[in-house]
């Protein structure tokens, strides 16, 4: 074939397949591999056969799921027969020559409907595919057009958590929740399964864990309440599954394909359990009941024995519950002050030649996981337990940043990325200020774009990434109607990141999630219709050129206004066009209107032109992993963290320059532990040996949590010289004091831009 040939038959291909897109007649979420539109049709009607082989348990299941889904779209179910008598109709085929399990391949033409997989699990996410195809109106027949689509997975661990502790929620709506899973081809069901404020699991041996610990008194979280989401009506709320409930949710969902993972939170965010049975802590008469902040302090005393024979005695009733190899065991924002007071803690640091608390976590934690090992399952727990010495066949769930990724796979451990910032869908997709959960950025567009591939890791690192997930934390949605808002559509956008092999596309994927709103309709899942009319912003800085590029794309297809005056955009302002280049000082304001001529968000960035943009500031040696590019890229309001120790930094001008001022910003945001240096000093030098202080601070401020959690100091001083060095000194303020569940860990000092004018 000649290349224009090929090319005019190629681009001939991706016309079809996209005009039946623009036609609104294939759009699957998530997107195939590789879909082909082919020439015919079939029709569905109550005739129709399924095919299959009937001597498969498997497949015959996979049979009853379909049947499941033609009730719902067709009001009827078909018959099944032998696929050794098959005349054309629904074929659901095992093909062991798939490369992936999970593959399948689907065939569409006037004969037949062909799902083949590379087991029954590959047929049922080709049904998925399907069921996009079906009439989402009253209909007794489906047309489903000819196309021939070959589809595998992009990652193995397709995860999609809930958070039943802090709202319950009842077996039904778990199953329903799975079905939502099922419909993205997403494997994984995280069930958090206790928290501070709920132990939602029946516990044989201790029946106090849901008598008392499922029960609170009120409904919780105020805030809820004042945008009424729920109200507190003096009853006692919560709820917990049965061991038999549980059976018949996990017999559920192994139906279809999906497995659950079970999360028994250790050694914090355990309050519950600890008022069921306050022996297992270390101050019983300091317990507390439930509050109405996400977590407490409480922590599972670590020098008690009784703890110990109390989780694994729990662990054991789980073990027999949930056919899953992994368990969830929590590990995070485990809250050590008790551990710090408590004399039995401190006597199995000394016993055991542990350094401080953390070892001692690292020291729980690998002690259950022995048990938990000895048991025939793994361990995984939240990226914490890398903390104090990872256990050595734990599994890391990262949900802090990236980095936890890569540190577990360079010990040889798998993880999972489950980073908040855009996959928590507790936190908003828009700005709805009455939406439930939390407000927060988590738009639909982030978590489309998020891409979860680890880079710089060897290939043998990369066989450690197990995928991706994303959770559900429950403090902000009350009722199963707002869990569903949290999760759709951005379960659609996760599918993609966590399914599909094809080259993500935002444009046409908000095509497609247009039509496919039609199917959510006509299931009445409670979907949030409203885009966020925030900006997505991203700004690389160009060193040799001294400035920034700004891209904005909006959620919406609308267009961005800007201006660089300072001023707030109107439909006057610039239209946005190209990436924005920026080397001048000046403030960028931007956004998006909506039909009505509002926005969410002006997007605000200020850039600062000065003579040491691009240069390197040398860190020293005790933050030799931290970039300091931020230091001197011109942003303003665009920080940097340095934790516990002080700062020594330099930068080198080059040459001998004239300098009249230098500044730079700190920022305190007690609860972030971020704090005012104690002192901070700037110094400047011609030869890079001889330093002469021009100014010092001190910010008489304590390193402790306050309620008023939130300034900043600009620390600006004049030089007036021909100098070559810049020094900036500062004093970091040490171990944060007080009371607070941060109390006694290291501040951080916070800078932005260092200028030099
Ligand atoms: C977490 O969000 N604390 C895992
Ligand atoms: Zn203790």
């Amino acid at each position: 074939m000649s290349r224009k040939y090929f090319f005019i038959l190629m681009a001939l291909a991706v016309i079809s397949v996209k005009s039946l897109v623009a036609q609104n007649q294939i759009g699957i979420i998530p997107q195939p591999s590789s879909m082909e539109s082919q020439s015919g049709k079939f029709v569905i009607n109550q005739k129709t056969i399924i095919y299959t082989n009937k001597k498969d348990a498997d497949l015959l299941n996979v049979a009853d799921r379909l049947n499941d889904m033609l009730k719902l779209h067709l009001g009827y179910q078909l018959k099944t027969n032998d696929l050794s008598v098959n005349k054309g109709g629904i074929r659901l085929i095992v093909d062991h020559s798939f490369a992936s399990n999970e593959g399948y391949e689907m065939l569409v033409n006037n004969n037949f409907i062909e799902i083949r997989g590379g087991s029954a699990k590959g047929i049922f996410y080709g049904m998925q595919s399907l069921r996009q195809l079906l009439p989402v109106s009253k209909a007794v027949t489906a047309v489903i057009p000819g196309l021939k689509i070959q589809d595998e997975p992009r990652y193995k661990w397709r995860g999609m958590h809930l958070d039943v502790g802090r709202h319950f929620f009842n077996k039904e709506e778990v199953m329903k929740y799975i079905d939502y899973l099922v419909m993205y081809k997403l494997n994984i069901f995280h069930w958090h399964l206790t928290e501070d404020q709920g132990w939602r699991i029946e516990i044989k041996r201790y029946p106090r864990l849901t008598e008392v610990g499922a029960w609170r008194d009120k409904v919780g979280f105020v805030q809820n309440q004042k945008i009424g989401l729920n109200v507190d009506d003096g009853k006692p709320y919560g709820g917990f599954y049965t061991q038999d409930d549980i059976r018949e949710v996990v017999a559920y969902a192994a139906k279809r394909y999906i497995e659950i993972i079970p999360e028994i939170e250790m050694p914090g965010h355990s309050l519950a359990a600890m008022n069921a049975y306050p022996e297992l802590c270390c101050f019983p008469k300091e317990l507390k009941k439930y509050t109405d902040g996400p977590v407490t302090t409480d922590i599972y005393c670590a020098g008690k024995e009784e703890s110990f024979l109390f989780l694994e005695n729990v662990l054991k009733e789980v073990f027999e519950l949930f056919p899953s190899h992994y368990i969830h065991i929590g590990g995070d924002e485990a809250f050590k002050a008790k551990w710090q007071r408590c004399p039995l803690c401190q006597k199995r640091i000394k016993d055991e030649g542990l350094k401080n608390e953390d070892e001692l976590q690292s020291w729980f934690i690998r002690r259950i996981e022995k048990f938990i090992n000895a048991n025939g399952k793994k361990l995984i727990g939240w990226d914490e337990i890398l903390e104090g010495g990872l256990a050595p066949n734990a599994t890391v769930m990262a949900w802090r940043g990236g980095k936890a990724v890569g540190d577990a796979a360079k010990t040889g451990n798998d993880a999972i990325y489950a980073v908040a910032w855009p996959l928590y869908f507790s936190d908003g997709q828009n700005n709805d200020p009455l939406a439930p959960g939390n407000p927060g950025g988590n738009t639909l567009m982030k978590v489309y774009n998020c891409d979860p591939a680890p880079g710089g890791m060897t290939d043998e690192e990369k066989k450690h990434f197990l995928g991706v997930q994303a959770c559900l934390w429950s403090e902000r949605t009350p009722k199963f109607e707002h869990i569903e808002y949290q999760l759709f559509p951005r379960i659609c956008a996760l599918s993609e990141v966590t399914w599909s092999q094809a080259g993500k596309n935002w444009s046409w994927f908000y095509d497609k999630l247009e039509n496919h709103e039609k199917l959510l309709d006509f299931y009445s899942i409670n979907y949030s219709k409203r885009r966020s009319f925030t900006l997505d912003v991203q700004r690389q800085f160009l060193p040799d050129r001294k400035g920034i590029v700004l891209k904005l794309t909006p959620e919406v297809k609308t267009p961005v206004y800007y201006t660089l005056d300072g001023s707030d955009p109107d439909k006057n302002s610039n239209v946005y066009q190209l990436p924005l280049f920026i080397d001048k000082t000046c403030s960028i304001k931007a956004c998006v209107f909506d039909r009505d001529g509002k926005t969410d968000q002006i997007s605000t960035h200020f850039f600062r032109s000065h003579q040491a943009i691009g240069l390197k500031v040398d860190l020293g040696t005790d933050f030799r992993d931290i970039s300091s590019v931020a230091l001197t890229d011109g942003q303003l309001d665009v920080w940097t963290q340095f934790e516990a120790k002080d700062l020594n930094f330099i930068i080198d001008l080059g040459k001998i320059k004239k300098v009249n001022n230098i500044a730079t910003t700190f920022r305190e945001c007690t609860f972030k532990r971020h704090f005012l240096p104690e002192s901070a000093e700037f110094l400047v030098s011609s030869d890079g040996s001889h330093f002469e202080s021009i100014q010092t601070y001190k910010s008489n401020s304590v390193p402790e949590n306050r309620a008023n959690p939130n300034r900043k100091e600009y620390f600006s001083v004049v030089v007036g010289k021909e100098i070559r060095y810049v020094k900036l000194l500062a004093k970091n303020p040490g171990l944060i004091q007080g009371k607070s569940i941060i109390s006694g860990q290291p501040s951080k000092i916070l800078l932005d831009e260092i200028i030099v004018d």
